[in-house]
């Protein structure tokens, strides 16, 4: 069987998802997630973005080894010499340069005739070759091309030295027939296509973006591009899931393999929503928390008879645990080190112990702690790592008789802080008074709250979005006390839109 690479961008494009901007420390525990996954390429950012960008392409560049490490750039010398100073450090880096080929995308946006496209592509590709030999040319908005055009770039960025082609669908447009077609006419066509790599990256807007890319498979790409949980810039990208689990599932159909180590998909699905904040619907294929449970009873009875009967894969091959171990008051060190452990997280020995110490304090509110509170407690203790803001201290009074009022203490780049005030009940008393600690003034645009688990001691796991000049931010925390929930997932919001902003305004620069 041939084999498939899998070019990873949950960290660049998956990053565009409005709200779920990650921090350094964050970025590269999802890139070793990615690394453990067995991903050929993982594309850590857009160095010349934003110095944050730029640090964490370096840092993974510099860390993660055995899988490929790219960095984007315009096809532009200032944005090829800033990826490259951010990738140079890597085992295998690659330089991923891009320019758009399609008429509305050059007339209305670049506002460059065709000629001057495809010269600037192939100076770009020749100035990326002069770092490393590993170089990738896409042509933004490909499925809107000329083809005779897209062709004409194809041959002559592959001429200059691109290894690896990218035909994106850019804006999700392609249907997969004609997307299939249009790859094999690519292949057919360009007289040099076997010197590089055909590649695709599709976009989700009709929800095509996975059918999209088996359909490339099919006509010749060698190489898709994806992201865990289908995360991206509007409806996303094709989500790597979906993808590695078709190609598993249906190889009597799609006789391609992929070098990926199918037992880390659920936990690294898991670990980039908790970090990005961004939920996973429970019906999402492969990893929702729908995607094996079976409802009625017919099912059910199959279920029970024959797993055949309703399942195409078992919940153990993308790493849904099945050990039932549930913890409590009386569980020690070993067994909860074993549950983290089964639950796929790979800790120090400093970050278990801070988990266990959070673990112990839960166990004493709550009665049975289930392995959704495990992941929630890892996620606050362990995987975000808080930027500005930090709660101290939460203290609210409500009730039929009493105007709601809330004190609370920060910690803001280091110092403590309190303040107290009201609101109109205690979530609102307590997100007036982190407002007025911080100064600033997010819009509240989403609010939801759900029982992790079943029980009244439950823990609630509060997501929010919020907006500020134009800039959006998630939040997610979980607590047994739902007031304190919507404060941290409050803060967690807040850290996250600093980090957005320090980032877009780079991006302006
Ligand atoms: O969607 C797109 O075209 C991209 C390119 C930069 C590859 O993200
Ligand atoms: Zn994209």
């Amino acid at each position: 069987m041939e084999t498939v690479k899998i070019f990873d961008t949950t960290l660049r494009d998956g990053e565009q998802s409005p709200g779920a901007s990650m921090n350094l420390e964050e970025k590269l525990r999802v890139a070793q997630a990615l690394e453990r996954l067995r991903v050929d390429v993982i594309e850590a950012g857009f160095p010349i973005s934003s110095p944050g960008d730029f640090d964490a392409v370096k840092m993974i560049a510099d860390k993660v080894r055995g899988c490929e490490v790219a960095g984007l750039a315009r096809a532009n010398r200032a944005d090829i010499d800033r990826a490259w100073e951010a990738l140079k450090g890597g085992e295998n880096p690659r330089i991923h340069t891009f320019i758009a080929t399609s008429p509305i995308h050059m007339e209305h946006k670049l506002r460059k005739s065709p000629d001057q496209v495809l010269e600037q592509a192939v100076e770009a590709v020749k100035h990326a070759c002069r770092y490393t030999s590993n170089v990738e040319f896409s042509a933004e908005d490909a499925v809107r091309s000329d083809l005779e055009f897209l062709c004409r770039v194809v041959e002559a960025v592959i001429e200059a030295g691109a290894t690896t082609v990218n035909i994106p669908d850019t804006v999700g447009y392609a249907v997969p027939e004609e997307f299939g077609e249009m790859i094999r006419r690519v292949m057919e066509r360009v007289p040099n296509i076997d010197r590089a790599v055909v590649s695709v990256h599709c976009h989700n807007d009709l929800g095509l973006a996975v059918a999209n890319s088996l359909a490339a498979v099919e006509a010749g790409a060698r190489q898709v591009e994806c992201t865990i949980n289908g995360i991206g810039e509007r409806a996303g990208n094709a989500s790597l899931e979906e993808l590695v689990m078709a190609l598993r599932t249906r190889a009597d159909r799609l006789p391609y393999t992929t070098r990926i180590d199918t037992q880390h998909i659920y936990p690294t699905s898991r670990l980039v929503s908790l970090i990005t904040g961004l939920p996973v619907q429970p019906n999402k294929a492969v990893v929702g928390a729908n995607a094996f449970a079976h409802e009625s009873g017919i099912h059910q009875d199959g279920v029970l008879k024959e797993k055949t009967t309703y399942e195409i894969m078992t919940p153990e091959s993308v790493g849904i645990p099945t050990n039932a171990l549930v913890l409590g008051k009386h569980s020690g060190r070993h067994a909860f080190r074993e549950k983290v452990k089964a639950l796929g997280y790979d800790l120090t020995d400093e970050q278990m112990e801070s988990a266990f110490e959070a673990f112990k304090a839960l166990a004493d509110k709550k009665k049975t702690v289930y392995d959704e509170d495990v992941d929630a407690l890892i996620a606050e203790r362990v995987l975000r790592l808080p930027d500005r803001y930090r709660l101290l201290y939460l203290n609210v009074n409500s009730g039929t008789v009493t105007v709601p009022t809330a004190t609370v203490q920060l910690l803001m780049d280091g110092v403590a802080r309190q303040e107290a005030g009201f609101g109109d009940g205690p979530v609102d008393a307590a997100f007036s008074v982190i407002k007025k600690l911080t100064g600033r003034k997010p819009r509240l645009v989403h609010f939801s709250i759900n029982s992790i688990t079943g029980g009244t001691d439950a823990q609630a796991e509060v997501s929010v979005r919020i907006e500020e000049d134009g800039v959006l931010a998630n939040g997610q925390a979980a607590d047994t006390d739902i007031v304190v929930a919507s404060a941290k997932a409050f803060v967690h919001a807040l850290n996250k839109l600093e980090h957005r902003k320090q980032k877009s305004f780079a991006a302006h620069l």
